[in-house]
């Protein structure tokens, strides 16, 4: 039993070790083109998932509803460069928003599967490792971020016309 023991201890040992040389000694890749291997890409996406519906729990301080909040959400949306990532309604990301991993994911497809507060707990505190920055860590107001909110869960019904005359671009 004893030997059985000390084989496991030697092993974890060992494990270690070679954990220290392969991230230490270079030898892992930390190139935004290596790409995670599937397994880890599913870990990441429900650790993301999970972290973000235990924190997400800030209640709404404006109508989400309200035509004029989800228009100043456009222009936000729009001077604050969520589109170079997201792109927009008649907007194409910018080019090296490809080049980013993971990919920023189309807002349109995604807001129905997510809750006000979960967009506003991402758009404020950004996620970590990744492309997507904290707009609160550059102190824009709560409002302004509820405002984004109402425009993003109203994406998938703003037509490219609504979004030119809204934002004036
Ligand atoms: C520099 C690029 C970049 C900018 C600018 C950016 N994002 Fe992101 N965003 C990302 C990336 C990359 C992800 C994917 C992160 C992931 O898969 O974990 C993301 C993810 C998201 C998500 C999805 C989170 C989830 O629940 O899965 C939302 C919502 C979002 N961004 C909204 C915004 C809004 C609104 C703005 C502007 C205020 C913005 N982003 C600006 C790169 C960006």
């Amino acid at each position: 039993m004893i030997r059985v023991l000390a084989c496991i201890g030697l092993l974890a040992v060992l494990a270690v070790i070679a954990a220290a040389v392969f991230f230490f000694g270079g030898f892992y890749s930390v190139a935004g083109t290596a790409g995670d291997p599937a397994v880890v890409s599913w870990a990441l996406g429900h650790i993301r998932a999970a972290s973000i519906a235990r924190h997400a729990s800030d209640s709404p301080t404006v109508s989400l509803e309200d035509p004029s909040i989800v228009q100043a959400g456009a222009r936000a949306y729009a001077t604050r460069g969520c589109a170079n990532c997201h792109g927009g309604p008649g907007v194409d990301w910018a080019r090296f928003a490809e080049g980013l991993r993971p990919e920023p994911p189309d807002l349109k497809e995604l807001a129905a599967d997510r809750t006000p507060q979960q967009l506003f707990w991402v758009v404020k505190n950004g996620i970590n490792m990744t492309g997507m920055p904290s707009f609160g860590a550059i102190d824009v107001p709560d409002q302004e971020l509820w405002s984004i909110v109402a425009f993003v869960k109203k994406l998938p019904t703003v037509s490219d016309d609504d979004f030119k005359t809204w934002t004036g671009k």
